[in-house]
């Protein structure tokens, strides 16, 4: 008998959309709402296992092959490099990298070597690279905002969602870098391996979407 089919799940902002998109497939989320300490959970009648993590251990899971279908954003795909199918943009925990910094400032100005502060060192380095500017990248792990505010950096790449960190701090977008969403990802064995079983769920996945998108 085959496992079931192993899902990873990305926890916190993505989590309650992704339960959502699970409950229109007419999946039985009470394991996943009521997770209590518990690390596996199940989709009784479903057949399929879920894991919540955070986003880089997702891309690790199923790069390993321990899960067969992530839920991850695309900025952690980004950041991180992919040896797995990307299959669908879920349209949900949309999103955007920027350049930021504080409000009145003309960041593209000047000789001297910007430091910015980020969690996602890769994404900065391939901007900067893009425009032929030479930066020092400072790697911070939260609150990225606060860098500039304390004058660990000039600027920071972060992620925006509704602007209101950047706004109650007095920092604001100097230039957008790409437009984030939450994505399915699959491993690559899986996917001949276990491609009908895997095509299916996609198949729902992809009908609660366009349904969630007509309700719109
Ligand atoms: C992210 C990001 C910003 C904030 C932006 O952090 O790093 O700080 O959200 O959202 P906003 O534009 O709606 O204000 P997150 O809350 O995920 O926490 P973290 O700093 O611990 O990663």
């Amino acid at each position: 008998m085959n496992r079931p089919l192993r899902i990873a799940l990305t926890k916190g902002r993505l989590e309650k959309d992704t339960v959502a998109l699970f409950q229109r497939i007419g999946f039985d989320c009470s394991q996943l709402i009521d997770k209590g300490r518990r690390l596996i959970l199940e989709i009784p009648d479903a057949d399929l296992e879920v894991v919540l993590a955070k986003a880089a251990d997702v891309i690790t899971y199923i790069e390993n092959g321990v899960c067969d279908i992530g839920v991850v954003g695309k900025d952690t795909i980004i950041e991180q490099g992919k040896t797995f199918y990307e299959v669908m943009d879920l349209g949900f925990g949309r999103c955007r990298f920027a350049l930021a910094g504080p409000k009145g400032q003309t960041f593209y100005k000047g000789y001297n070597v910007k430091r910015i502060a980020t969690k996602y060192p890769n994404v900065a380095r391939g901007f900067f690279e893009s425009k032929g500017m030479d930066v020092d990248i400072v790697k911070i792990e939260g609150s990225v905002e606060l860098a500039p505010l304390i004058g660990l950096a000039d600027a920071i790449v972060d992620i925006v969602e509704t602007g209101g960190t950047l706004r109650e701090n007095g920092l604001e977008i100097y230039d957008e870098i790409v437009p984030i969403s939450a994505r399915v990802i699959v491993n690559i064995a899986s996917m001949k391996m276990k491609k009908e079983r895997i095509e299916a769920l996609l198949g729902k996945i992809e009908a609660a979407k366009a349904q969630k998108g007509a309700e719109q």
